[in-house]
């Protein structure tokens, strides 16, 4: 499994490479690099009321048969739209909602991830299960 990123301000590239790191031999690249491989993780953040950013959809068009799964950030500040991009993007692929963060996650969505990413990554993975945000008070709010 590998982790592809898309960020504009840098909190989804902090939480892919904190996620790498503690994901031994997992490779992490961003969406402007192209392919890098399958099957991948997908994390990046929401724009435009609750939009998924070009530079995402340009890289789904070409790579999106190798989704496994999407981590969306967003900010809370924008209320029903909070991390759409996931919605949307689950939607459209067929893949299972991984975590929709608050800006860079917080350690317990770190480790959410984690355990997602060791299920995916079993030799018979069996048990993968999509992940229902049920909100929460982590996080700051602008
Ligand atoms: C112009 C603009 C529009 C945004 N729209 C949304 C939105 O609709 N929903 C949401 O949850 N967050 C929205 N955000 C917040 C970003 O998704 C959030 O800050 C995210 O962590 C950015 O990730 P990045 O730092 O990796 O680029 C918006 C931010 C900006 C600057």
């Amino acid at each position: 499994m590998h982790l592809v990123f898309d960020s504009l301000t840098g909190n989804v590239r902090r939480l892919a490479h904190r996620i790498a790191a503690r994901a031994a031999g997992m490779d992490v690249q961003d969406v402007r690099s192209g392919w890098i491989g399958d099957p991948f993780l997908l994390l990046t953040y929401t724009f435009h009321r609750g939009d998924v950013p070009e530079s995402t959809r340009a890289f789904l068009r070409g790579a999106g048969r190798g989704l496994r799964g999407v981590v969306a950030s967003g900010s809370y500040h924008w209320g029903t739209n909070f991390a759409r991009a996931a919605d949307v993007i689950a939607a459209e692929h067929a893949v299972p909602i991984i975590a929709k963060v608050n800006k860079g996650g917080t350690d317990a969505d770190v480790a959410l991830i984690l355990a997602w990413l060791a299920s995916a990554t079993a030799p018979n993975p069996t048990n993968l299960q999509t992940v229902t945000f049920t909100g929460g008070t982590h996080g700051t709010l602008d």
